[in-house]
C-alpha cells in the first residue's frame, strides 16, 4: 500500500545533472518531477541551475551563485503558491544552492531540505576522475586547484565556486566566494545559523558509489582531513561541528539531522528507494 498524501503538498526542485559529455547518467529532473507530481499530487516548482561545466560554458549560464541565491529569493517569496510553506529538494549542486537559499532567504518557509549528492563540504576532484588511482587525474587537480581561487574563475565558473583545497584550508577559507561564506567558514554569520535552524528537518543523501563528488563525504557534509588529501572526516569529527558554526550540532542533538545512503553512482536512486526513504519528508 502506497502511503496516501494530502494533495496540494508544494515542493520545490532545484537541481543540476553534473555530467561530463563522455557519460550520461539517465538521471532527469523532469523525470522525476513527473514521478513525484504523479504519486503523492505534489506541486512542483523547479529552478534549474545549469548543467555541466561544458553546458555553463555553452549557454553562457554563468551566473554566481550568491546573485542568483539573491535572484530566486525574490522571486519565490512573491509566488502564492508557496506562502504557506513548502520542502525542498535539491540535486548534486542544487543541494548546497538551496541551503544557501535557507539560509539567506527567511522570508520562505521551508520546512524539510533534502539534498541527493550535494556538495556541502565542497569538492576537490574531476568529475570520474578518480585521483587517489590516477596519475593523470590528480596532475589535473592540482593545476586545476592553482587556478580554482583566481577572481576570474570565482566570478565565472561556478563549480569554482564550491572549490575546496584541503592543501591549504585559509586559502580556501579566504577565496571561495560561496561554499565559504556559506559554511561560516571566515566569520560567523549569526542569521545563517538561525534560518538553517528553522528547518524540520535537513536530510542529506550520500551515494556511496558517486565518482562524481569528490570526497563522497561531501554529500554528507564531511571532508578530507585538514592539510591532505587521501584521509576523510565524519561531519562530527569536524571543526564546523565541534565549533558549531553553522548550528548543525544543535540541529543533531535535536534530531533534525537526517543522513542517509543509496548504493551506487551520483543520483542513481530507484523510485522504489525513493518512495521507501524520502517519501515520509514530503508530507
Ligand atoms: C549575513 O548574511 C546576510 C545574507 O547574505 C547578509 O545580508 C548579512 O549582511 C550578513 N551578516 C553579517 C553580519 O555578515
Ligand atoms: C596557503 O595560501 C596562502 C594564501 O594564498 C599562502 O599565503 C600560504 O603560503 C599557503 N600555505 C601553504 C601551506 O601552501
Ligand atoms: C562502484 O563503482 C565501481 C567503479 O565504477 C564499479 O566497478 C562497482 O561495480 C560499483 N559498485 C556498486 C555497488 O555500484
Amino acid at each position: 500500500m502506497q502511503k496516501q498524501f494530502p494533495m496540494k503538498e508544494y515542493l520545490l526542485f532545484c537541481g543540476t545533472v553534473w555530467v561530463s559529455d563522455t557519460c550520461c547518467f539517465p538521471f532527469s529532473l523532469g523525470g522525476v518531477k513527473k514521478f513525484l507530481e504523479s504519486e503523492i499530487s505534489v506541486y512542483v516548482k523547479s529552478i534549474e541551475i545549469g548543467n555541466s561545466i561544458t553546458e555553463d560554458f555553452k549557454s553562457g549560464y554563468l551566473i554566481h551563485p550568491n546573485h542568483q541565491v539573491k535572484m530566486v529569493c525574490e522571486d519565490l517569496s512573491t509566488d502564492a503558491h508557496l506562502k504557506n510553506g513548502f520542502n525542498a529538494i535539491g540535486f548534486s549542486q542544487g543541494s548546497q544552492f538551496l541551503r544557501a537559499l535557507v539560509q539567506r532567504c527567511p522570508t520562505l518557509r521551508i520546512h524539510n531540505l533534502i539534498t541527493l549528492g550535494g556538495q556541502h563540504q565542497g569538492v576537490f576532484g574531476l568529475p570520474n576522475c578518480p585521483s587517489l588511482s590516477s596519475r593523470t587525474c590528480e596532475r589535473f587537480r592540482q593545476l586545476l586547484n592553482y587556478a580554482a581561487y583566481t577572481d576570474l574563475l570565482q566570478n565565472f565558473l561556478v563549480q569554482a565556486t564550491y572549490w575546496h583545497d584541503p592543501l591549504n584550508e585559509s586559502k580556501y577559507k579566504t577565496s571561495s566566494t560561496f561554499l565559504a561564506d556559506i559554511n561560516n567558514e571566515q566569520t560567523i554569520n549569526k542569521s545563517y545559523v538561525e534560518n538553517l535552524q528553522r528547518l524540520n528537518k535537513f536530510v542529506m543523501v550520500q551515494f556511496n558509489n558517486d565518482s562524481i563528488v569528490q570526497p563522497v563525504q561531501s554529500q554528507w557534509f564531511g571532508y578530507y582531513k585538514p592539510g591532505q588529501d587521501k584521509e576523510t572526516q565524519r561531519l562530527k569529527e569536524s571543526s564546523i561541528y565541534i565549533e558549531d558554526r553553522l548550528g548543525l550540532k544543535k540541529m543533531d542533538e535535536q534530531n533534525k539531522l537526517v543522513f542517509l545512503e543509496c548504493e551506487g553512482n551520483h543520483l542513481q536512486f530507484t523510485k522504489d528507494w525513493f518512495r521507501k526513504n524520502l517519501f515520509s519528508y514530503l508530507t
